[in-house]
């Protein structure tokens, strides 16, 4: 009855926790393409070939559901892959649309037009490539009018978060919200569109101060996965063992996500 989730590296580490704690009967397989991230500088095409390639280490390991707890991917790949990859009894979910539900304030299936929001001005934080694709963009006209995006490409974040070094991080993070304001200076609205971006909630929340709304997308998620594995409980595949995959070193990787999540964490070869 394993779920698979999959991440460029270790950012989904932050929505493997949520849905484990939301679901903790649930084994979860995580899959870390350690070896070939940061994917927020590579192309759609690179992306489409990781992501399927990580996809489907995951189905092998017993899981026909499998989320894309990475918004690169679900960004530059996800669409591609629904519409002529993925096979018939399985499914692959992308983390961008719990997070525009909750924006447009949506519950899950709501396919009414789109109309009218409380938010107006919305700052999203992103990767290069997630802001290149313009699928936040695309998502959201299908759900809301008037609503004002301003995007700010997170250039070198996430590689200094993969790198452990927080203080450069912190940094970029300032200087990117920095950035942000000059182009949209009273957001009511922030969103994390990174899943690197959550341990970093606190710096972002600072750096745009008390009245923006910061939305980051863990508990989103997990909330989505649980409504809807209850209406398709039979998305649950055959795999029995909770395991962590990396396509990296797998002890430095276990050490780097240790520091990550503060806690122990053991990776396992791919
Ligand atoms: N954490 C991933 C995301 O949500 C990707 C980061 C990267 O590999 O660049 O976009």
């Amino acid at each position: 009855m394993a779920v698979g989730v999959f991440d460029s590296g270790l950012g989904g580490l932050t929505v493997l926790e949520a849905v484990t704690r939301r679901l903790p009967d649930v084994p979860f397989v995580y899959y870390g393409d350690n070896a070939n991230a940061p994917y927020g500088v590579r192309d759609a095409d690179d992306v489409y070939e990781l992501t399927t390639r990580g996809v489907e280490r995951l189905w092998r390991a017993g899981c026909d559901l499998v989320i894309l707890a990475c918004n690169t991917a679900s960004a530059a790949a996800l669409r591609r892959m629904q519409e002529s990859w993925v096979p018939p009894k399985k499914r692959v979910l992308g983390v961008f649309v719990p997070l525009i539900e909750a924006l447009t304030e949506r519950q899950w299936g709501d396919n009414s037009p789109p109309r009218e929001v409380a938010v107006k001005h919305v700052a999203l934080f992103a990767t290069p490539a997630t802001v290149a694709s313009r699928a936040f963009q695309r998502e959201l006209a299908f759900r809301a009018i008037g609503v004002d995006v301003e995007a700010q490409a997170c250039g070198g974040v996430v590689d200094a978060m993969e790198d452990g070094d927080l203080i450069l991080a912190e940094a970029l993070v300032r200087s990117h919200v920095e950035a942000l304001k000059r182009k949209m200076p009273k957001p009511d609205a922030a969103v994390l569109g990174c899943t690197h971006y959550p341990l970093m909630q606190e710096v972002f929340q600072d750096a745009l101060g008390p009245d923006v709304m910061v939305f980051s997308q863990a508990n989103l998620v997990a909330d989505s996965l649980a409504d809807y594995l209850s209406r398709h409980p039979g998305m649950l595949g055959a795999g029995q063992v909770p395991m962590l995959l990396t396509t990296g070193d797998a002890r430095r990787v276990s050490v780097k996500a240790t520091h990550f999540l503060r806690r122990k964490i053991d990776f396992h070869p791919a």
